[in-house]
This record gives structure tokens, C-alpha cells and sequence, in this order.
């Protein structure tokens, strides 16, 4: 509204997170109007630039959506003239109260509301934290400080830090983001789920034989060894973005879609379960491979990484829910780096048709023609189900077909990123999307004991090349549960 404004500082300005992501996620908005009309946006890092330099370095990385190109240089054009920079170090209170001086200049008389957005690593956290809400908070409108993981390394440090950011605000202040629930697919699990009477009534240990969690990515960690080498997959992914998605998968009905009620049901989820055993888990790293006469480096070749590392790069893990839903249902997760592909997806797997009168039209591999849902969250986003299907002519012969919602056929609107969402979310105060700090407690309950041991006995990872399918090991983890991976062929079983 017209008396009031909103102040954006992006924190680490001049970071990757921010460039890629932040600032264009910033003007995606503005340019699909949802920003307030009041707003001003602070770039804060420790390097010395104008705020002419900022915008030049901004605009570098801004793109309009393909079906809205009309007015988009001038749009630019208007959104720079909003940004603005700020050079501070990021423990000192001095250079918060120079920032809010500035905040201040621009917001005149107006409510002022204010959210920091932390891009920075995670040590510097608390500082920023402590200085912005000392220095720089708004006297009469809101303050929101969005923060980014890592939220610590396990249960402990996790604690730590929540602790420490409560001693400057409180809960309500604090949107802990997790981007995956900013993406399109992940929040359409519960219109999908709970508004379509074909699925809910068999969302269960019915009628539901496994759920696989899977998430591959068909590059290395280039230029964030150091960073990943201190976390590992399982805390990069697993611990967080595939368990997001597992709990709201698996949450029952929530009382309302008010934020408190939907994360009360994922907590119950995640209390739910069982910590994760060694024996339930494969770990893998990747090794350097040759293929077409380019050579793919291992990930210990990274210079940033210690050659003797056993951080995880890829992970398998097999997690139940102990409720009267999921009882004995396994829930796998597959997470890796350098892999052959870029996807991310849960495949659902339902259970034999008992007595099935085909039987014998398969073949002899029935447990390829279970039904299967696939919700394809990246890239190509799609939803589609595996169904039996007569193929067509005097014989009778069944063959395996999709009922498919591709996104690009049916809807030409270009998918906005999952920052956009988080961001505008943030400014309107909606936190259904943000990770409650007893959610974070669950979810670090859960893998923390794992993560103690691997790292104590120094469990050593299964090599797979770059660009492979990963660890064999993640099949044999698979059959223990008498489950095959639904993102590899028939082929690649009988490899
Ligand atoms: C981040 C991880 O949270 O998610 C990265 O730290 C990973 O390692 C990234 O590459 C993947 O996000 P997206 O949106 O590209 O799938």
C-alpha cells in the first residue's frame, strides 16, 4: 500500500547466490508487477563499488521470461535505478547504522519494512544477524531475515545456531529456505494429491509399494569443493531438499493451508521416523573418466579437496515411516553429483494387481508392469503414469504407456524459478514455505547418528566414474527391499 515500503538487502551481493539467482529472482517480480510499489533494494558486501558498478553487475544476469519480451529493456532500466549498494564489513554495527541511514533516506516517511536476505557463508551468519537487528531493523514495520542452508552440520550446530539467531529475533523473523518447495512441481504435490480423488484414497501402504526420492545432477562440484567437502551430499540434498519432498509427500491431511498447519504435519512426519543405519545407506564419490578423449576430473582432483576425502558425493538411503499409513513402505532417496544425468524427480510405485488376469501378457517381468507415478520436478517438468495397455490389434499383448502431463505442452507460461516464489512469499509474510525450526530439529535428528559414524569410522565411499550411473551398491540396497530403481532401464539392470 501506499504508506508503506519494503526494503531489500541482499547480504553477500556480490556472491554467486545473489548474482544468479537473488537480484534476477528480484526483478522477475517487478517485471510480473508483484513487487510493492514502494521499493528500494541494498546490495551489502565487504568490497568497495558504486552503486553504478552494482547495477552494471546486476544487469549482466537479468532475463525476461520468453513469452513476455515486450518493454523489458525499459523495465530493466527502472529496476536498476532501484538498487543500490552498500560496502560494510559484516560484523561491524557502525556500517549497519551507515545502512539503515541510507534505508531510511529512501523510505521517508513511510511504514518501513525490511528483509535481509543472507548470501553469505554460514560463520558470518550471527554476526550479520546481530548487526542488522541492532542497527539496521525497522522501528515500525516488519523486519524478516531470510537465511540459506547450510543450518549448521547436525543436531548440535544446528541448535547452536538457532539459538544464536534467537537472541536477535524471534521465530517469526526467521524464513529458513529451502528452494526445492519454491519449485512448481514440488508445490503442486499437495493439489495433485489432495484435490484429485483418483490419488488420495490410494496414497498409502495399500496400495503404495515404495517411493523413490531422486535427485542427479551431470556435473562435479567444480568451484565448490571447499565448500562441499566440509557437508557432503547427504547434508547438501538428502537432509534437506529430498526430505522436504518426502514429508510433503507422506504428511496427512493438513487442517488448513495455513503455514502452521501444513508444518505441523510434516514435523509429525518426520518424527515419525526411524534415524538412518549405516546398513541402510551407500555412499559414493566420483573418480576422474575419460569418455570421447575428454577427461572428467575425480572429485579429490578439485584442489580445494584433500586427496585423502571421503565426503560423499552420491548417496543412497532407504528411510521408513513408522505410522499407520507408511507402516513398512520404503522410502528411497538417491542423491548425486557427476552422474549421467540432470533430474529430479519421485517416482511412486504401486503394488501388484492381485490376481492379475494378464499375467501372463507380460512376459515374465511383472514387477515392470506395477503402475508407476512420475512427478518429473527438473528439467521438463511433467507428471505421468504408467499404465498397461493393450496394444492395439487382434492379438493380445500388453504393453507399458504413459497418461501424460507434460508442462510444455499443456501450459505455455514459462515456469518462474523457485526464488521468485520464495522471495515474494517473504515480502508477504506467507511462511508455509519456510522450514520451521522444530522441522529442522527432526530433519537433523534423523541423519545426524549417520553422519557421526561415517565421518568417525571414516567409511569409505564406493568410487563411480563421472558421468555414470553412480555406485552399484545403490542397487543392492534397492533389492534388499525388494525395489528397483525406476530412473534405470530394464537394460541397465541386466548390464
Ligand atoms: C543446492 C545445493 O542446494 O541445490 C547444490 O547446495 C545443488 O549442490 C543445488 O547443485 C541444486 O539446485 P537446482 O535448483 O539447480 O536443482
Amino acid at each position: 500500500n501506499d504508506d508503506s515500503t519494503v526494503s531489500i538487502t541482499v547480504v553477500g551481493a556480490s556472491g554467486d547466490l545473489a548474482k544468479k539467482k537473488i537480484f534476477p529472482a528480484l526483478f522477475a517480480l517487478y517485471y510480473e508487477d508483484c513487487l510493492p510499489k514502494h521499493f528500494t533494494i541494498f546490495g551489502y558486501a565487504r568490497s568497495k563499488m558504486t552503486d553504478s558498478e552494482l547495477r552494471n553487475m546486476v544487469s549482466k544476469t537479468l532475463t525476461c521470461r520468453i513469452d513476455k519480451r515486450e518493454n523489458c529493456s525499459k523495465k530493466m532500466e527502472e529496476f536498476l535505478k532501484r538498487c543500490f549498494y552498500h560496502s560494510g564489513q559484516y560484523d561491524s554495527e557502525e556500517h549497519f547504522i551507515d545502512l539503515d541511514k541510507k534505508l531510511k533516506q529512501h523510505e521517508g516517511s513511510r511504514v518501513s519494512n525490511r528483509l535481509f536476505y543472507l548470501s553469505i557463508p554460514p560463520n558470518i551468519f550471527l554476526d550479520v544477524v546481530k548487526c542488522a537487528s541492532k542497527s539496521a531493523s525497522s522501528l515500525n514495520g516488519w523486519t524478516r531475515v531470510i537465511v540459506e542452508k547450510p543450518f549448521g552440520r547436525d543436531s548440535e550446530s544446528s541448535a547452536a545456531l538457532t539459538r544464536g539467531l534467537k537472541q536477535y529475533l524471534v521465530e517469526d523473523q526467521i524464513f529458513r529456505i529451502d528452494h526445492y518447495l519454491g519449485k512448481e512441481l514440488v508445490e503442486n504435490l499437495s493439489v495433485l494429491r489432495f484435490s484429485n480423488l483418483v490419488f488420495e484414497p490410494l496414497w498409502s501402504r495399500q496400495y503404495i509399494r515404495n517411493v523413490q526420492l531422486i535427485f542427479s545432477e551431470d556435473f562435479g562440484t567444480e568451484g565448490r569443493g571447499g565448500y562441499f567437502d566440509g557437508y557432503g551430499i547427504i547434508r547438501d540434498i538428502m537432509q534437506n531438499h529430498l526430505l522436504q519432498i518426502l514429508a510433503l509427500f507422506a504428511m496427512e491431511t493438513p487442517i488448513s493451508l495455513e503455514a502452521e498447519d501444513i508444518r505441523n504435519e510434516k514435523v509429525k512426519v518426520l518424527r515419525s521416523m526411524k534415524p538412518l543405519q549405516l546398513e541402510d545407506v551407500v555412499i559414493g564419490q566420483y573418480k576422474s573418466h575419460t569418455k570421447g578423449g575428454t577427461t572428467y576430473p575425480g572429485y579429490t582432483d578439485d584442489n580445494t579437496v584433500p586427496k585423502d576425502s571421503v565426503t560423499p558425493t552420491f548417496a543412497a538411503a532407504a528411510l521408513f515411516i513408522n505410522n499407520a499409513r507408511w507402516d513398512g513402505v520404503p522410502f528411497l532417496m538417491k542423491a548425486g553429483k557427476a552422474l549421467h544425468t540432470k533430474r529430479a524427480e519421485i517416482r511412486v510405485q504401486f503394488r501388484h494387481v492381485p490376481g492379475n488376469l494378464y499375467k501372463g501378457s507380460f512376459g515374465t517381468d511383472l514387477d515392470r508392469a506395477t503402475n508407476e507415478l512420475v512427478i518429473r520436478v527438473q528439467p521438463d517438468e511433467a507428471i505421468y503414469l504408467k499404465i498397461n495397455n493393450k496394444i492395439p490389434g487382434l492379438g493380445m499383448r500388453l504393453d507399458r504407456s504413459n497418461l501424460n502431463l507434460h508442462y510444455a505442452a499443456r501450459y505455455s507460461k514459462e515456469i518462474p524459478d523457485a526464488y521468485e516464489r520464495l522471495l515474494l512469499d517473504a515480502i508477504e509474510g506467507e511462511r508455509r514455505l519456510f522450514i520451521r525450526s522444530d522441522e529442522l530439529d527432526a530433519a537433523w535428528s534423523l541423519f545426524t547418528p549417520l553422519l557421526k559414524e561415517l565421518e568417525e569410522k571414516r567409511i569409505a565411499p564406493e568410487l563411480y566414474p563421472y558421468g555414470s550411473r553412480g555406485p552399484v551398491g545403490a542397487h543392492y540396497l534397492a533389492a534388499k527391499y525388494n525395489v528397483r530403481w525406476g530412473d534405470l532401464s530394464a537394460e541397465h539392470y541386466k548390464a
